[in-house]
Formats: structure tokens, C-alpha cells, sequence
């Protein structure tokens, strides 16, 4: 079968002839792809010319993000039936630690963990995939054709958790108990500003608007663009970094309130996400989910900034991949984010391919596209 990836030694992304996998273990199930999503990962990979390729393998198959239905179970398999729609979830653990042990690898402390599509496992950017059930997450019918976005999605809802883990710390300064970070509408009367208008800054705002925050989008693109009206349809406000400095951009979002509680960074955009610390407000949390690619040195004041951190009890936390739970969250939420925000998820999907026009997905400008998707078996 046909398979796209990155083959060692030779620069850019290829396509080749791989078997077709089938099932070997019991608890196996061998899924048709249907839909693959290539983000920031995929292209910077294929940019930087860097891929993980396991030991003893000159290959990888890219694809993280996708859906798929089932074609074939193993004897022991009891969640799953063929036709099941399915999307997988991308990082298999170490087997060593605990969080790997009890379901997050995610949280994996070793490193030893592999992703497929990205470290060490093939991905999905082929016809067919095998691997084990609890990998797989079923996805409900009425939602396959927004599924693709399960993935991206699930990112967010980490970050998303994580800040109300963490933030459940704070005495809420406000007279609204069904704003606190225990419960669904914990963003009213908050304030947040993500950084980067691409997917993932997208489906954050989405979200943050689904729990009721005041949301600010600061990306590089005019005010003309897909972009930005994909903001304002969230009803989240658009903010043009390109002529404003931090502190111009934070006051604008601290106008209405005068504190900004939440800073999502989903663009990798490490120096904004750093210039942008010593405005945030007391109590706030920034949170990260964009990896920056490259190096990029700049000059900061190293002790004003853990001063305020410190004085402020801010905290800065990162948040990588998800686990089963996180794409469990996200299916339950895609249906609210499409619909509440007029069909917002084929409106990210800017650029639409086959699986043998790799070459033109990957070779795209980032300025024209959000989210491009390849059909691998066109859904009927
Ligand atoms: C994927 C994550 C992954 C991360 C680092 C992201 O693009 O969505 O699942 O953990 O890359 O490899
Ligand atoms: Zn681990």
C-alpha cells in the first residue's frame, strides 16, 4: 500500500510503497484511514529535515491526526466492530513509569516514550493501520467528518485542564460560584488572550468562549484575513501584533477588566510568549502547547522577571500531547465547537488534498492555510 513520509538520508517528504499491516495480537485492530490533518509538527519535520526514525529502520510514515473505521478486529477485541469509526491517539508509553503504567503517557517522566507519525512509530498518513484497541477511541457517527480535528482538539483540552487544575488553587475573586476552576463556565468574568490564530489557537479560543471567557487572539496576519474573522466569529477579539508592543497588547485585552487571567500560547512563538510574561496580572497562568522550533536568543531582565513571578504567584506551565482522556474530551465538545460557531471546523480546513498530492500539502505557504487535511478515502 501507498504510504507518505520521510525516508533517511534524502531531504523532504516521499511517498513509497509499504505493506499493508495486519493484525497479529488478539487485542489488534486494523483500521482504513479516512482523513489525516498535518500541523506545525509535520511541516517543521519535513522542513527542518529531522525525523525520528526507530533504530535500524530507514523510514517513517508521518501522520498524527486522524480518523479512520475499523475494517477488521482481533478475537479478544470487545469495544470495537468493524465500520466503527475510530481515531488514534498518538504517543505509546515507556512501559517504565507510573503515568505510562496507569494511562498518561502524556505525563510520561522517562522520555522514552514513541509517537506515531512523529518519534519512532509509523504514522498515518498511509491506507491502513493496525494497532492495539485501547489506542483507539470510538468515534460517535453523527461526528466522523469533524473527527479529523479530534487530535489538535485534544491539545487544547489538556491545556485547558491544566489550567483549571491548577488555578483550582485561587480563593475566585468574583461573586459568581459557577465561575470557579471546578466547574464548565469557569472562564466568565476572566479575561484570556491566546497567542496564534492557527488550529490550535483556534480550537483554545473555542473553547474558552464555550466556558464563558472574555477572548483575545493576537496573531502576525491583517485584520482581512481568514484568520482573524475566524476569531471574531468565535466571538473572541482579533488583535494585529504586527505594530503593537506586549505591553500594547495586553493593555487592549485589560481594558474591559484590568487583569488578564489566562495567557494560551498555541503558535510556538517563544519570544512574544516570553515579552508577553511581565504583563500578565497577578495570579494569572500562562500555558504553552506550541514548540518553537530552532533557536532564538534574546536579552531579558532574568531577575525582574522571576521577581514578578514570584511576587505575582504566577505560574507558567507547559503542556505536550494528550491521553485517552483528552480525546474523550474533545469528542465530547467538537459538535458544540462546530455548530456554536457556524461550521467553524470546515472553515479552519483550508486546503483539502489526496494522499498522492502530498507534495503540494507540504509544500504550501503558511500564510494561506490553517488546517490542511488529506483525504485518504474520501468519506461517501
Ligand atoms: C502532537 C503531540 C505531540 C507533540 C510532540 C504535536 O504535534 O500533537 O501529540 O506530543 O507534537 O511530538
Ligand atoms: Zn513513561
Amino acid at each position: 500500500m501507498y504510504a507518505v513520509g520521510m525516508i533517511r538520508g534524502k531531504p523532504g517528504v516521499h511517498g513509497f510503497r509499504i505493506p499493508k499491516p495486519e493484525i497479529r495480537e488478539p487485542d489488534e485492530v486494523l483500521v482504513k484511514v479516512k482523513e489525516v490533518g498535518l500541523d506545525g509538527t509535520d511541516f517543521g519535520i519535513v522542513k527542518q529535515g529531522t525525523p525520528d526514525i526507530a533504530e535500524g529502520r530507514d523510514r517513517i510514515v508521518l501522520g498524527h491526526e486522524m480518523v479512520g473505521v475499523v475494517e477488521e478486529v482481533g478475537n479478544e477485541v470487545k469495544s470495537l466492530a468493524p465500520g466503527d469509526a475510530v481515531v488514534l491517539t498518538v504517543r505509546r508509553g515507556c512501559g517504565i513509569c507510573r503515568p505510562c503504567l496507569y494511562h498518561q503517557s502524556d505525563m510520561c517522566m522517562t522520555g522514552l516514550f514513541k509517537e506515531r507519525g512523529i518519534h519512532k512509530l509509523d504514522g498515518s498518513l498511509t491506507q491502513y493501520v493496525v494497532d492495539e484497541e485501547r489506542y483507539m477511541v470510538k468515534v460517535p457517527r453523527e461526528l466522523v467528518k469533524l473527527a479529523v480535528f479530534t487530535e489538535p482538539l485534544s491539545i487544547v483540552e489538556k491545556g485547558i485542564q491544566q489550567i483549571k487544575i491548577i488555578q483550582s488553587r485561587l480563593p475566585w475573586d468574583c461573586p459568581h460560584p459557577e465561575h470557579s476552576f471546578q466547574s464548565k463556565q469557569w472562564g466568565g468574568c476572566k479575561t484570556a488572550l491566546v497567542v496564534g490564530a492557527g488550529p490550535l489557537g483556534l480550537l483554545a479560543s473555542a473553547l474558552l468562549r464555550l466556558a464563558r471567557a472574555r477572548t483575545f487572539v493576537t496573531d502576525i496576519v491583517p485584520e482581512n484575513t481568514i484568520k482573524a474573522r475566524l476569531v471574531e466569529n468565535i466571538g473572541a477579539h482579533y488583535i494585529d501584533a504586527r505594530t503593537l508592543t506586549p505591553q500594547e497588547i495586553v493593555d487592549i485585552c485589560c481594558r474591559p477588566t484590568g487583569n488578564l487571567h489566562v495567557m494560551f500560547e498555541a503558535a510556538g512563538a517563544a519570544e512574544t510568549a516570553v515579552r508577553l510574561i511581565p504583563f500578565l496580572s497577578r495570579s494569572s497562568i500562562a500555558v504553552g502547547t506550541g514548540i518553537p522550533r530552532g533557536d532564538l536568543r534574546i536579552q531579558v531582565d532574568a531577575a525582574e522577571l522571576v521577581r514578578q513571578i514570584v511576587r505575582y504567584n504566577q505560574v507558567i506551565v507547559g503542556s505536550v500531547n494528550s491521553n485517552r482522556k483528552h480525546f474523550e474530551m474533545a469528542l465530547q465538545d467538537i459538535g458544540d465547537v462546530d455548530s456554536r460557531f457556524d461550521g467553524m471546523l470546515s472553515k479552519m480546513t483550508t486546503h483539502r488534498f489526496k494522499l498522492s498530492d502530498y507534495q503540494q500539502a507540504f509544500a504550501l505557504s503558511d500564510t494561506e492555510r490553517i488546517k490542511t487535511v488529506i483525504e485518504v478515502d474520501p468519506w461517501d
